[in-house]
């Protein structure tokens, strides 16, 4: 399961709702992406919890996670949902004017080996690593154990 190594380096700084880094040079076409419904039911595990976002790319290229780090775990894996089977995924599409969206009984995040148990009204901090576009901070709110968002994603 752990092939990863958790390679937690220093702390990023973590200022607003996330912040979008990289170069945003050249006037071709690419990939614009944004997060949004983010969140973290609180773990009813003291080592495992899942997360949940969507990603939205407003540009006209097509980008893909590949990988989703914080502080408050040794390890997140992103997993696919395909016939009540879950499986681990080394990366996800976000289609050109389209979404990924991570949602319960779907595509998820899980964070494994979690330094402390999140509580209601914490955040988490996650740095999103994409393929062609410069990473994402994303500020992930704990929300109850049996939250579920209102807001169709
Ligand atoms: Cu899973």
């Amino acid at each position: 399961m752990s092939r990863r190594p958790a390679a937690l380096t220093a702390a990023a700084a973590v200022t607003g709702a996330l912040a979008l880094t990289g170069c945003s040079d050249s006037g071709t076409s690419k990939a614009e992406l944004s997060v949004s419904g983010s969140y973290m039911p609180q773990p009813v595990s003291a080592d495992m919890a899942a997360g949940f976002l969507t990603i939205t790319n407003k540009g006209g290229t097509k980008d893909e996670l590949t990988a989703v780090r914080s502080e408050a775990a040794g390890q997140i894996t992103m997993h696919s949902t395909l016939g009540g089977e879950m499986r681990e995924r080394s990366s996800f599409a976000i289609p050109a004017h389209g979404r990924l969206v991570f949602r319960s009984g779907g595509n998820h995040l899980m964070f494994e080996q979690l330094r402390h148990r999140p509580k209601q009204g914490q955040t988490v901090t996650l740095k999103l690593t994409f393929a062609k576009t410069g990473p994402l901070t994303v500020e992930m709110p704990v929300k109850s154990a049996t939250y579920h968002p209102t807001t169709g994603n």
